[in-house]
Parts: C-alpha cells; sequence; structure tokens
C-alpha cells in the first residue's frame, strides 16, 4: 500500500469517464452546459484500463465510477466488463443520476458492482424539472427500482436546497422506512460551474439533522463506516439508513483516502486543487508503466494536508461538479 506525505494510505480512486450530462442541475452546471472537451481530449477506455492496472499496482483497490453522467459514454459496459477483471480492484462503484442506467442493472449485477449512488433531489416531477431542467424523473425512478429489484445497495444522494426540495426531505427521508437503502443529504458545493458565491449556506448539517429529528423525534445516531463521507443514522424500525454529507462544512481532509482521475487524464490528489499531473501527456508521449508509476508516486509525495480549509481562503471555484467528477 502507498502512503502520502502526511500518512494516509491512497486506495480509493473516482474515475470520471466523461465530463458530459444528460441533465443540467442548477447546482452543477449552468443551463446552456459547460464547454465540452473534444473526444481526442479524452482518456480513451484503453488508457483508463492501463491507469488503472497501473493504481491497482500501487495499492488502490476501490474505484468510483464518475462523470459527468457515466452511462453516456458509449461503450462503459465493455469498460466495466475489464475493470471488473483487474487484478487488486476489489471493489467498484457507480455514481449515477440513473437517467440512462436502469436497462443496464442486470449486468451491473453480472458484473459485481458494488454499489450504485444514484443523485435524486426530488421526488416531484415539476421539481425535478426545475432543478435539473430536464424532464426525466420517470426514467429516475425505474432505475431505483430496478437497482431495488435486483438487491444492489444504493445510497441515494439529495443535495439539498433552499427554496427548491426542501419539501423532499420527508418524502425521501419516509423511503428509508420499506427499502434498505442509504438516503443521504447533502449540503450544497460552490461548484455551479460558474463560480458564483454561496455567501449563506442555508442548509448546513446541522440544520438538516433538526428537520430530521423534527420528523422523527426518535432518529439514531449509527456508527459511520471508515473513511465515510456521512454521518449515519437509522429511524428506529426503518429498514434503510439516512445520511447527512457535511459536504460543505466539514473537512474529511484527515482520513482522505480518495484521488481522482478526470476524463481528460488530469490527476487530482485532492477534490480542491486543480489538477496537479497531466497523466495524459505522460501516457501518449510513450511512458512505461514504471515512469507512470513514478509520476504518481511523486504527485502521491505532494499532497495538500487540509486542502478544504485552504479552499476557505480562496476565490471561488470556477469549475463544475461534472468536470470535477464529485
Ligand atoms: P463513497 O464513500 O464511495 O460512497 O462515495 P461518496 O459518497 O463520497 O461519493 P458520491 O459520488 O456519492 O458523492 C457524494 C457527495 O460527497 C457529493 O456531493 C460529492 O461531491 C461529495 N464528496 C465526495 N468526495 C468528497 C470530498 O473529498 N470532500 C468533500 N467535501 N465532499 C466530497
Ligand atoms: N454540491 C453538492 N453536491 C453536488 N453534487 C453535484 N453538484 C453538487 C454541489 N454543487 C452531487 C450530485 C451527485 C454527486 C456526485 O455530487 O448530486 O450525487
Ligand atoms: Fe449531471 Fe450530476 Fe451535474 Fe446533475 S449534478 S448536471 S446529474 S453531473
Amino acid at each position: 500500500m502507498i502512503f502520502d506525505n502526511h500518512n494516509r494510505p491512497i486506495t480509493y480512486l473516482r474515475l470520471a469517464v466523461t465530463d458530459r450530462c444528460n441533465l443540467r442541475c442548477f447546482y452543477c452546471m449552468p443551463e446552456e452546459g459547460i464547454k465540452y472537451l473534444p473526444k481526442a481530449q479524452l482518456l480513451t477506455y484503453e488508457e483508463m484500463e492501463r491507469l488503472v492496472r497501473v493504481l491497482a499496482q500501487l495499492g488502490v483497490s476501490k474505484i468510483r465510477i464518475t462523470g459527468g453522467e457515466p452511462f453516456v459514454r458509449n461503450g462503459l459496459m465493455g469498460f466495466l466488463e475489464k475493470l471488473a477483471h483487474t487484478d487488486g480492484i476489489t471493489d467498484w462503484h457507480i455514481t449515477t443520476n440513473g437517467v440512462l442506467t436502469a436497462p443496464q442493472v442486470p449486468d451491473l449485477v453480472r458484473l459485481g458492482v458494488g454499489s450504485v449512488n444514484l443523485s435524486l433531489d426530488t421526488m416531484d416531477r415539476e421539481r425535478f424539472r426545475q432543478i435539473t431542467r430536464r424532464d426525466e424523473l420517470p426514467a429516475v425512478q425505474h432505475t431505483l427500482d430496478a437497482l431495488l429489484a435486483h438487491n444492489v445497495p444504493v445510497k441515494l444522494n439529495a443535495v439539498v436546497m433552499e427554496g427548491k426540495n426542501i419539501a423532499d426531505i420527508p418524502l425521501l427521508a419516509e423511503l428509508t422506512r420499506e427499502h434498505p437503502i442509504e438516503v443521504r443529504f447533502i449540503e450544497e458545493m460552490p461548484f455551479n460551474g460558474e463560480g458564483s458565491h454561496y455567501p449563506v449556506l442555508n442548509w448546513t448539517h446541522r440544520r438538516i439533522l433538526d428537520e430530521l429529528r423534527t420528523l422523527y423525534p426518535d432518529i439514531a445516531k449509527l456508527p459511520d463506516p471508515a473513511n465515510s463521507t456521512s454521518y449515519t443514522y437509522q429511524v428506529p424500525g426503518h429498514a434503510g439508513t439516512i445520511g447527512i454529507i457535511a459536504a460543505f462544512s466539514r473537512t474529511f481532509c484527515g482520513t482522505c483516502n480518495r484521488i481522482r482521475l478526470t476524463a481528460q487524464g488530469t490527476l487530482k490528489t485532492c477534490l480542491y486543487d486543480s489538477g496537479v499531473l497531466d497523466i495524459r501527456a505522460l501516457l501518449r508521449s510513450g511512458a512505461t508503466d514504471d515512469e507512470l508509476k513514478a509520476a504518481f508516486l511523486k504527485a502521491f509525495a505532494h499532497r495538500p494536508k487540509n486542502g478544504f480549509e485552504a479552499e476557505q481562503h480562496r476565490s471561488p471555484v470556477t469549475e463544475s461538479m461534472s468536470t470535477i467528477g464529485g
């Protein structure tokens, strides 16, 4: 296993397979979308396979496929087939918006997907249309049904937004009554691709918890899994659990085991850095596996200790969550 310069093991890769998305969530992108990368600038699946193999040899064992929306890239299932059979990769997962996912669920199960994180901010069709600027709630619900029918572990991600989906907190939390899923309420982060400021975070994790306590006075705290981004709760008697992700107000840096690769092959060793290594250029210059490993190791030896804190003192991020991969 490889440890970084602050003695944190690097075991988890978040791999963005595309920067494209078929939704336009207002907290992630402007209405007209972001300027997408030309195809030649994206890592090919072959390049990704090679990088995953090399990183697995360095000790990465968990992979989360992100985007953009992973399923908008052609050929994803073929890539996942290879990923699933890579030595050293013990578990792999996907974060998806669920618009195109339902028909792939049986194959995801066949390939051994560990879990699916499904982005779903509202159960109401009109609110869904307002938040995502697309009328796709039925397709996403279909995906949720398919995942449940196939017993795939699901974390349902809902960003909590003043004036947009507060009425959904009870509706989403109620899903845990019957279904063994984790519904996670997320603080909104300033990554909407426009660099606009969020002077006040209306819905902090504390306020979300207060709201849940009002709805469920006996809601109980559960232990959090290691390296989890969320605080875990459960309403006694419910099949599922409720998570709160303090994405904006809490630092996860102390135990951060994550690295990120953007769709164009930029390595980020912290959510808040703007990329520390152009791995695509290295690959395309003919680097050997050993040279790739050396470049990764050098980057891991220079990870910021607390990117979150540094971020608090900087100007607003202009990147979209869709290019960062979350
Ligand atoms: P797992 O722990 O593998 O389930 O992943 P996750 O829950 O972190 O991933 P997911 O893609 O579902 O993202 C959930 C939310 O956490 C999103 O809003 C992410 O942007 C946010 N998030 C993911 N990683 C980090 C991080 O390193 N720091 C912060 N502040 N937020 C993060
Ligand atoms: N703040 C918090 N979470 C966000 N996501 C996308 N943009 C933001 C934001 N600005 C979430 C999506 C998805 C996950 C990968 O990141 O809802 O579930
Ligand atoms: Fe697409 Fe996810 Fe961004 Fe929404 S938050 S536009 S689903 S990448």
